[in-house]
């Protein structure tokens, strides 16, 4: 059996209390049945991260924390801004470059390289989202996740041969490690793409909410 990273993108969503509860949820999972080579990482809003961290070591779940992005400023007078340093207590991984943040905050891939670079430079593992086989990668990334736009949120995803193409490519083309595959994953689908042979884990939007479909999803992936 491969290793497989099973990634949470909750995007914009989840109050502290959820969270919590969600956390409640997988930790009852998780006593029962341990990840194995599972690596299961949740990506929360910024805010969500230092509770997060501390439920983890509290009850030192077999989970790792992620931020959904970071900055490109260092730290310093940079109103808004969260800086790779300051989020590296609590986060191993961040995504970096999700279509969401391209498309409506206009993030240019000139941005996306400060990006890999801030995160590298604080320890932190980028997860680097391309849209396609021709998404350009910053150098020093090592963890790649393919999304393509029409598959994410639409429930209609990519066919996993496809997908397993572009993964192939990817680690051609560009040192990378892992690909992981995201848009529209869900648990009747998840094993679909990890069997293929060149696809590491999967990034998982909409299904990562309710903790009992993420579970399944580790089950099944
Ligand atoms: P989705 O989102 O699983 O809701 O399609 C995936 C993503 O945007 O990472």
């Amino acid at each position: 059996m491969k290793p497989l990273f099973i990634v949470a993108n909750w995007k914009a969503n989840k109050t502290e209390a959820e969270a919590r509860l969600w956390l409640e949820k997988l930790r009852e999972f998780l006593r029962n049945d341990p990840p194995g080579l599972k690596e299961i990482i949740v990506c929360p809003p910024f805010f969500l991260l230092s509770m997060m961290k501390q439920y983890v070591a509290q009850h030192e779940l077999p989970i790792n924390i992620g931020s959904q992005d970071v900055s490109q400023c260092g730290r310093g007078a940079y109103t808004g801004e969260t800086p790779a340093s300051l989020i590296q207590a609590y986060a191993r991984y961040c995504i970096i470059g999700h279509s969401e943040r391209r498309n409506h905050l206009n993030e240019t891939h000139e941005t996306l390289v400060h990006k890999v670079e801030m995160a590298l430079g604080s320890m932190i593992l980028p997860i680097f989202c391309v849209q396609d086989a021709n998404t350009p990668v910053p150098k020093g990334v090592r963890i790649a996740a393919y999304e393509p736009v029409f598959a994410i949120g639409t429930g209609n995803p990519d066919n996993p041969e496809n997908a397993n193409r572009v993964a192939d490519k990817l680690k051609k083309d560009y040192q990378i490690m892992h690909v992981l595959y995201g848009g529209s994953v869900n648990e009747n689908n998840v094993k679909s793409f990890t069997s293929m042979r060149h696809i590491d884990g999967v990034l998982v939007g909409s299904a990562s909410l309710e903790a009992s479909s993420f579970i399944h999803i580790i089950q099944n992936a």
